[in-house]
């Protein structure tokens, strides 16, 4: 015999953590604002809260996108699809046009919240990592630019102190 007992639900909320940083300082303050703007979505003010939210992952996914295209990210277009998709599957939801619940405000945002993580940890921070070497690769060729016979200078210099 199965024992069937009503559970209240708890909102389902999922807090911006350190883990979903990518190394990108503008993307992580966006991403967690994203975060912020997802758990004040509210069935009080639903109207409201889910247009300011989608005007920020619009604002978002533009300045993303920008950063991406003009550092020359190769995986610039495969990333534009997903945000496409992603834009795609909330109009879907959103154009069902079924009354607003309790029940559809969380699922609205369970949706929100692990398409997110799943963007963030997967496909942005694979851009965060190839950001990091770009700067890195940078950084080598401006200090070897300004220091062109720095390198020289130091090795025998080194050299003819230890030998002295
Ligand atoms: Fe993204």
């Amino acid at each position: 015999m199965t024992e069937v007992t009503e559970v209240k639900k708890a909102p389902y909320v999922i807090e911006w953590r350190e883990g979903f940083k990518i190394g990108v300082v503008q993307v992580d303050q966006e991403h967690r604002h994203l975060f912020t703007l997802v758990r004040a979505l509210n069935l009080e003010s639903v109207d409201q809260t889910v247009e300011e939210l989608l005007d920020y992952v619009v604002t978002h996914f533009s300045n993303e996108q920008d950063m991406m295209e003009k550092s020359g990210y190769p995986a610039f277009e495969q990333h534009l699809k997903l945000h496409e998709e992603f834009a795609g599957q909330v109009a879907d939801f959103l154009g069902s046009g079924a009354e607003w619940t309790e029940d559809r405000v969380q699922e609205l945002r369970r949706f929100l919240n692990k398409w997110l993580i799943g963007h963030i940890m997967t496909h942005d921070l694979r851009f965060g990592k190839w950001h990091a070497s770009q700067m890195a690769q940078t950084a080598i060729v401006q200090r070897a630019a300004a220091r062109p016979s720095g390198f020289f200078a130091r090795l025998f210099g080194k050299k003819h102190s230890e030998t002295a």
